[in-house]
């Protein structure tokens, strides 16, 4: 049987797995911020990117390093495919933390060999106890994983297992890639590899999934009850196609069917001790950050962190829960830290107050960023006449989203109604100070706002979503806008809030433009490949 820590280990992949969904590119002041609020969680791994991908992700992993990885802290965890030259460069990034891991892979399957590697299975036994040994000569802790173990032969991968483990690695990763597997299919394959590789109580077990059937959480499920004590998991479930296993969903349903699991961990039914280290207060927080920063929206009918969640529309439910909340409720909203906390934030608040409170929402905010948002609070504030904690944390995202500020808006305005054609005039400043001013006409205000923003800029772009939602209810509330648009194939979104809906758009396309060209300008260097799986790129994992 493989180590069992007596608990879930939680590694995080929403900065490496979670940041390949399809626009959700984040910049370096946003996955620090997403890494810091994955450490107040209270994650054991993150897996902080993929460093030989670009010299952007080498500078994301060394800066989480150096700033979040502390002695008590998460482990930082980088990938790297089973190259030395990947193996090297994630070594260093991963360098400055106290507590590092190195998590290289290779494929197993089939499919993947013949296709896409090129390689025979001698090959595979012979690279693995290679790479993983010149990891384990870099750092101490070394996990590895079989890419598309789900659909390799099972009697290979014990060989590849067992060969992995001997050179060194204390993890091992049991990916589902394409999201194939069924739960007695996955349960079955711990079992097998439990039985079949024998040292492998040498290594604790790990799982990774992803959501193509939407099972990857029920996968997962079954996993443990056979022995995982890791699961790789991303923050609302984002990642690569339908995604990955949902760390809320996964943490929640061990937390709320502690009942059923505490067994599997040769614990008493009844036993209080957690299953996971995550503060569950913490989940609501992050879910909202995530989305934020990465522009990717959750539905409202997402399990534990969707709007709806906790909503009870239908009268008898409703009856139901005034009488006893758990009729119709398996968790409490508090557990998740979604208060209904109503703070008094209003314009006569001070400064101390709004810091309390942001301290108290766990933002810690620099001198210099407190005073921005304190000022934006002040702002909001002449506008809306009760400040919420919704409030405030939409303040804050958009100014830790603030990419670096190529253009910045000047001016909106609008004219439009029933009888008038969509007019807008905008000013924007670029990057040496200048100003320039554009007019159009639209079928809409927020597409009069986007034709002249485009004519200014003059970036070829499509805008592929246009979101708005109410940041707390009423008339006055705050209108949260997220724009995805499309540049050279890539997905670029950008995200504001304002009372006024039109220009919270005219900031989001922005905020969206300036990201473009930010990453485009740091992040964009092109993939450095080596020989040994070239066929395989940094973003099509
Ligand atoms: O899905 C996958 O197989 C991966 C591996 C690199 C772990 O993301
Ligand atoms: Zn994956």
């Amino acid at each position: 049987m493989a180590k069992d820590p007596g608990r879930v280990l939680i590694f995080d992949t929403t900065l490496r797995d979670g940041e390949q969904s399809p626009g959700a590119s984040l910049n370096l002041e946003e996955k620090l911020a997403i890494a810091q609020q994955l450490a107040r969680l209270g994650v054991d791994v993150i897996e902080a990117g993929f460093p030989f991908a670009s010299h952007g992700d080498f500078t994301a992993v060394q800066k989480i390093a150096e700033v979040v990885g502390g002695e008590e802290g998460p482990i930082i965890c980088g990938l790297s495919r089973a190259s030395k030259a990947d193996i090297k460069s994630c070594a260093e990034a991963i360098g400055p933390a106290p507590r590092k891991r190195i998590h290289t892979f290779i494929a197993t399957s089939d499919i993947h060999l013949e296709h896409k590697l090129r390689k025979s299975r001698a090959d595979i036994l012979e690279i693995v106890p290679e790479m993983v040994q010149y990891a384990k000569n870099l750092v101490d802790d070394v996990e590895f994983s079989c890419e598309d173990a789900a659909r390799s032969d099972p009697d290979f991968l014990y060989q590849v297992i067992q060969l992995a483990i001997k050179a060194g690695a204390g993890t091992i990763n049991i990916p589902d890639t394409v999201g194939y597997t069924t739960p007695s299919e996955f349960g079955g394959l711990i079992i097998g590899i439990n039985k079949n590789v024998s040292n492998i109580d040498e290594a604790i077990l790990s799982v990774h999934g992803h959501n193509d059937l939407g099972l990857a959480v029920a996968n997962f499920l079954e996993a443990i009850k056979n022995g995982a004590r890791q699961v790789e998991c991303t923050i609302n479930g984002i990642g690569e196609r339908a995604g990955n296993a949902a760390l809320e969903e996964l943490v929640m349903g061990l937390h709320v069917r502690r009942r059923y699991f505490n067994p599997f961990f040769g614990r008493e039914p009844d036993s209080p001790t957690p299953l996971t280290a995550i503060r569950t207060e913490e989940i609501t927080k992050t879910s909202r950050l995530v989305s934020n920063l990465t522009g990717m929206i959750v539905q409202p009918n997402k399990a534990i962190v969707g709007a709806n969640a906790f909503a009870h529309e239908s009268g008898i439910h409703q009856d139901g829960v005034l009488k006893n909340r758990l009729t119709y409720e398996i968790v409490d909203a508090k557990t998740i830290g979604l208060s209904d906390n109503k703070i008094s934030l209003g314009k006569l608040s001070g400064r101390s107050a709004v810091r309390a409170r942001l301290e108290e929402l766990g933002y810690d905010l620099s001198r210099e960023d407190l005073n921005d948002a304190f000022a934006r609070f002040k702002d909001l504030a002449d506008r809306k006449r009760e400040i919420t904690d919704r409030d405030l944390e939409a303040i804050v995202s958009e100014q830790v989203q603030q990419p670096e500020a190529f253009f910045q808006l000047r001016l909106v305005q609008v004219s439009c109604g029933t009888t008038l054609k969509p007019t807008a005039t905008v000013s924007l400043i670029d990057q040496d100070g200048t100003e320039k001013t554009a007019v159009s006409l639209g079928t809409g205000p927020v597409d009069a706002v986007v034709r002249a923003l485009d004519s200014l800029v003059d970036i070829p772009n499509e805008l592929i979503e246009f979101s708005v939602k109410s940041v707390t209810e009423g008339i006055d509330a705050l209108g949260e806008v997220t724009i995805r648009l499309r540049h050279e194939n890539k997905l670029f979104s950008g995200h504001s809030a304002d009372t006024d809906v039109v220009v919270a758009a005219a900031q989001a396309y922005v905020n969206a433009l300036n990201r473009l060209k930010s990453i485009k300008g740091k992040y964009g260097l092109p993939l450095q490949v080596d020989s040994v799986n070239s066929a395989q790129t940094s973003k099509s994992i």
